[in-house]
């Protein structure tokens, strides 16, 4: 009994945990897979549509836009896309580096 009780409970500390943190890493799968990166490119650096990282928006703002947009971009809804997914999306987007200095592309060294 005493077992079981805490395979529970270690199942529910397991289950609360699951989404406690966005992930990168799964952001960067949903972005290809509800097709983010067709129109943004893969690391977010603009093509159709405008560049959205480095540096993405405010999350609320970010959200707001992504959930209701009415323009050329397709509205997508929790239906679609659950808030937890968005917030990967966007831990993803906050993840993507700054390209480097000019100073620091050898080439482009004066
Ligand atoms: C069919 C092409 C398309 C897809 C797919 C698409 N977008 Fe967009 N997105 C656009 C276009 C075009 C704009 C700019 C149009 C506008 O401002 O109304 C835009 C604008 C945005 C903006 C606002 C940028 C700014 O600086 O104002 C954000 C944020 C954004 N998209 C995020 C996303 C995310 C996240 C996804 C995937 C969940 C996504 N987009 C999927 C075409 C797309």
């Amino acid at each position: 009994m005493r077992s079981v009780l805490s395979a529970l409970a270690a199942g529910l500390l397991l289950g609360s945990s699951a989404h406690a943190e966005p992930s990168a890493t799964n952001g960067h799968v949903l972005f290809v897979k509800v097709g983010c990166y067709q129109c943004h490119g893969y690391q977010g650096q603009g093509g159709a549509g405008p560049r959205i990282a480095p540096d993405p928006l405010p999350f609320d703002g970010l959200a707001a836009f992504v959930r209701t947009t009415s323009g050329e971009m397709p509205p997508y809804t929790t239906t679609i896309l659950s808030d937890n997914d968005l917030a990967d999306i966007y831990a993803y987007l906050q993840s993507i580096p700054r390209p480097p200095a000019l100073a620091d592309v050898p080439l482009l060294k004066q």
